[in-house]
């Protein structure tokens, strides 16, 4: 018996389905990639509980391979719950206190992009916009796949997919193609709207 509580997906925003360079065949493949991360951490909370934990101190034991797996699909609902939730806007500059967070911690909106470019460029899977609660101030911080490398106690507030499976559809090898359309499509008041019920401080 397991006390896990099952989670479904959240519904796909009806305004992701006309963005402005990602189209509709990418999204929809992509929200299904998202669903499966919601059906293997289901999957794996459920079986937890009958793996055998005495042999735990094998480096092949289930618990092992389970333990990390669900790292992966968590990482992957976490990400795409971000990336999913804050595209279908406008993109443009920064505004609101998201703005002011963003030129106070980089100096300016353009220098904010251009970091956030580089690493984008520079990741296999993610580049995360996420304040650090330790450091107080933004980083731009780079994951590899869905469990490397986010960091504790940081919150991410833009996360950009650089996983071939975003962009090649509509862009093949063209990452940076993509990344200036995940930009054209950023919806700052979703953004500015975790800044304000994460009590993220802005002074
Ligand atoms: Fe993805």
């Amino acid at each position: 018996m397991s006390n896990f509580v099952e989670i479904r997906p959240r519904e796909l925003k009806p305004a992701l389905l006309e963005l402005d360079g990602i189209s509709r065949v990418t999204i929809e493949a992509h929200y299904r990639l998202y669903q499966g991360y919601v059906a293997k951490r289901n999957e794996i909370l459920g079986r937890l509980p009958s793996v055998d934990l005495g042999a735990a101190n094998q480096i092949h034991s289930e618990i092992r391979a389970l333990k990390i797996d669900l790292t992966f699909a968590v990482g992957g609902i976490k990400n795409h719950e971000v990336y999913f939730d804050h595209l279908g806007g406008q993109g443009g500059d920064p505004d609101g206190r998201i703005g002011d967070l963003i030129e106070r911690d980089f100096g300016s909106a353009d220098a904010w992009r251009s970091d956030l470019r580089a690493t984008g460029m520079a990741g296999r899977g993610w580049a995360w916009t996420a304040f650090d609660w330790d450091e107080g101030k933004l980083f731009n911080y780079v994951g590899d796949a869905q469990n490397t490398f986010p960091v504790w106690n940081a919150t991410p507030l833009v996360a950009l997919d650089v996983y071939e499976h975003a962009y090649f559809l509509d862009y093949q090898t063209d990452r940076a193609a993509y990344i200036e359309a995940f930009l054209r499509n950023l919806d700052w008041g979703v953004v500015n709207g975790w800044v304000a019920s994460y009590r993220i401080p802005t002074e």
